[in-house]
């Protein structure tokens, strides 16, 4: 496995492997299960994997923990070389924003990046698309996996590479789990013990909620309030419960199948704002492929 820093010795290095099937798994470093299982399956879908690791300032809020997000690049190579990574590309701030971070190129993905989570963080999914338009270019994959946790982004940066006309393939894997059901995150370091216990209640609250539309809910907004209510019960502070359509985000409306919909959650445990959603009949995969 190389590391990579410079995009000029990342360019020089694929240079004599284009023609091969390369494969990037973008993410901000401090790896976990769920992201090894994303290389894994990179693996299985290309000749080549490259995992870029930057933790990207674009993308955090001015009150948000960009200072204080975990850099841990030996811990993650090292977990990163048996999962099959052949490249690791972690480039510095100056290399991906030349010109500063004021003062640089933007791609906005419009309505996607102002919803949900694009209300709660304002500029959050611009610097989303803008990181990843940039290791898009630096890479140049066939392929690129992002875990389905991310709902939002993915559909962000599913509607980028389709509108900017970048002949990528975006697969979406399903959210990795611990054994409670929390979806696996770096920022879940960021509770207490007791937030810990408590934090479970944020994925039984979405099976509650997909088992209802399953039996045949059509109340959408009803059942957000009484689930948002039980979650601040419990001593969450909801920035949204929402059922919405998979394919853009829009709220559900009744006569809406089941199929369509996704439900959504962002909550706050103290330091922590914890994200996770559930498709209500889930696709493993969004992609042609099975796992
Ligand atoms: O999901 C993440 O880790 C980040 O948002 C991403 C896609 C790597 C862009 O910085």
């Amino acid at each position: 496995m190389q590391i990579k820093s410079s995009i000029d010795e990342l360019r020089a290095s694929l240079a004599p492997l284009r023609g091969q099937r390369i494969a990037l798994v973008p993410t901000m470093g401090n790896l976990h299960a769920g992201h090894i299982s994303l290389v894994e399956y990179a693996h299985q879908q290309a000749d080549m994997v490259m995992v870029s690791i930057f933790v990207n300032p674009l993308q955090f809020g001015p009150n948000e923990d960009f200072d204080h997000y975990p850099r841990t690049l030996e811990a993650d190579a090292a977990l990163l070389e048996p999962a099959g990574t052949d490249y690791v590309f972690a480039p510095q701030v100056k290399d991906l924003y030349p010109n500063g971070r004021d003062h640089t190129t933007v791609v906005q993905v419009p309505e996607l990046n102002a919803l949900l989570c694009g209300t709660a963080r304002p500029g959050h999914f611009d610097g989303v698309s803008s990181v990843v338009a940039r290791l898009f270019n630096a890479v140049q994959p066939d392929v690129a996996i992002f875990g389905k946790k991310d709902y939002q982004q993915l559909l962000v940066l599913k509607r980028m590479t389709e509108e900017l006309l970048m002949p990528i393939d975006i697969i979406g894997l399903s959210t990795f789990r611990e054994k409670d059901g929390l979806a696996m995150s770096s920022r879940n370091a960021y509770m207490t013990a007791k937030e810990r216990q408590q934090a479970p209640h944020i994925y039984q609250t979405l099976q509650s909620m997909t088992q209802a539309i399953r039996a045949g809910r059509q109340d959408f907004t009803v059942l957000e309030q009484e689930h948002a209510a039980r979650l601040s019960q419990l001593g969450f502070k909801p920035d949204y419960v929402a059922v919405r359509r998979k394919a853009d985000l829009q709220p559900a409306q009744s006569g809406d199948q089941p199929e369509v919909l996704v439900v959504l959650i962002a909550a706050h445990l103290g330091k922590a704002r914890l994200i996770d959603n559930l498709e209500v009949v889930e696709d493993l995969l969004e992609a042609n492929d099975e796992r």
